[in-house]
């Protein structure tokens, strides 16, 4: 199975119900984000945060690799904020489809760990390259005191195979963030909280 359809089929299996709004992790992100910004939502799932920004006045590119997930925030989306939301279908793993200097904010909600170390460079690389000067990335990564690492077979530092269906994972702490994300950027807010903004959103029992 690959990628694509492992996530189509997840996203099946466990969109979140309706009603779920907006994450925590969403709304303190928000904060940082300048009136009316534009937005790239990375791996944004059934889109909770991406029509949150949007109706608080940004314009958001909503992105995931699942088109099951991408209909379901077509389905959300109200007429009154569709002109503010574009939905495309975007793999993170490839180089963005946008030219440099975009965005004013990139926003990633648990959705840029899933990829090898060379792979995880060229995300955090293409992230600062399609911000603008002084923008922001809102990253929200898995964290390494995560209980699924002690169950995964490590296949590189940090990089997990998660049973029972193998998915790869990375998991991050302050320092290994710090020393990836500080190439590229200057760090305003960069706290490991563990499964406090875990506790809403995101795909049903759990995120991933
Ligand atoms: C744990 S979910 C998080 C969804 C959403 N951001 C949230 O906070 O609820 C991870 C998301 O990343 C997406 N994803 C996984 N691999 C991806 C890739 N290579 N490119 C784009 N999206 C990907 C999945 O389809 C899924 O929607």
């Amino acid at each position: 199975m690959n990628d694509k359809e492992y996530w189509d089929n997840k996203h099946i299996e466990h969109l979140p119900p309706k009603e779920s709004g907006v994450t925590e992790f969403g709304q303190l992100a928000e904060t940082y984000f300048v009136p009316q910004s534009r937005v790239l939502d990375l791996g944004a799932g059934a889109g909770m945060d991406s029509i949150y920004f949007a109706g608080k006045g940004h314009a958001v590119e909503a992105t995931d690799l699942s088109d099951t997930a991408l209909s379901r925030i077509r389905e959300d989306l109200s007429p009154e904020l569709a002109d503010r939301v574009a939905i495309k279908n975007l793999d993170i793993s490839k180089p963005f489809p946008y030219p440099d200097q975009s965005f004013d904010a990139v926003y990633a909600s648990v959705s840029i760990h899933y990829f090898d170390d060379k792979t995880t460079e060229q995300v955090f690389s293409e992230i600062h390259r399609v911000i603008k000067p002084g923008g922001i990335a809102a990253l929200m990564l898995n964290s390494k005191r995560d209980h699924e690492v002690a169950v995964g077979r490590e296949i590189e530092k940090d990089y997990f195979e998660i049973p029972p269906d193998g998915i790869r994972k990375r998991y991050f702490d302050i320092d290994s963030t710090q020393v990836r994300a500080g190439k590229y950027f200057e760090t305003l807010f960069l706290d490991d909280q563990g499964n406090r903004l875990r506790s809403t959103g995101g795909l049903e029992g759990g995120r991933d």
